[in-house]
């Protein structure tokens, strides 16, 4: 696949065929996205992938702490108090995703459902969840952030989708109960990641981009 087509083709999907990803694929994309730069070399991402049972078990799990009112507590802060600009992006995204899949403004139940479904990896078969050791967990964010890209654009090759996501590591005891990772790993990001379904309204976002002019400042050229 084309890199420029790649990236510019690459849009956060949000609801998946059933069908299972086979291990080797997930394999050669961890390896070949771990090509990706970090800080003095330090490679500091571990990734743990979650599939079959384990990831229905997870899935499960969250959305029952979410059900009983358990308030999600992540581990990583990606944003915080959005306002002016940042909080109109956000809004602008919530609208089209909103009215792609039906969901009323008052609609709490529907809204709910969203935000169940968001907690279930978007019904994924699979996900890669990226946690970063103690002894790296102030420095390595940005480190993490290159492997993340780098693994979205990967399985584009392979015919998958992802979606970049913080709510499916919300509940970080859930993920630590069905994977093992210890109290010494922070869990950062996860990628839902499976065979996109076309037909699912959400996968017909198209989300916007400021302008060049706007984010860009030219010097000596
Ligand atoms: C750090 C990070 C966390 C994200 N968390 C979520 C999430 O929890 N739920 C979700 O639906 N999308 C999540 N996204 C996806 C963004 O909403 C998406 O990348 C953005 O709206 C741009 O859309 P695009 O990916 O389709 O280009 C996240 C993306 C990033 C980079």
């Amino acid at each position: 696949m084309d890199l420029i087509e790649a990236i510019q083709s690459r849009k956060s999907i949000r609801g998946f065929k059933p069908d299972p990803v086979p291990k080797q694929a997930l394999k050669e994309i961890i390896e070949i996205a771990s090509r990706a730069p970090s800080s003095l070399n330090t490679q500091p991402w571990e990734c743990t992938v979650v599939a079959g049972e384990v990831i229905e078990k997870i899935k499960q799990g969250s959305v029952e702490q979410f059900a009983s009112g358990v308030a999600p507590h992540p581990e990583t802060v990606w944003h915080e108090g959005l306002e002016g600009k940042y909080r109109k992006r956000q809004v602008a995204l919530g609208i089209q995703l909103y009215q792609l899949m039906d969901i009323g403004r008052e609609d709490r139940e529907k809204k709910i459902d969203w935000v169940k479904r968001g907690f279930r990896f978007f019904d994924a078969p699979a996900a890669i969840i990226l946690s970063i050791d103690e002894s790296a967990r102030d420095v390595a964010q940005f480190d993490i952030g290159t492997i993340t890209q780098t693994i979205a654009l990967a399985a584009m090759n392979y015919g998958l989708g992802t979606c970049i996501q913080g709510q499916g590591i919300m509940y970080p005891e859930v993920i630590r109960k069905f994977t093992g990772i210890p109290e010494t790993k922070r869990l950062s990001i996860n990628l839902a990641i499976g065979y996109p379904d076309w037909d699912f309204p959400a996968n017909k976002v198209q989300s916007e981009r400021e302008s060049i002019e706007i984010t860009t400042t030219w010097c000596g050229i």
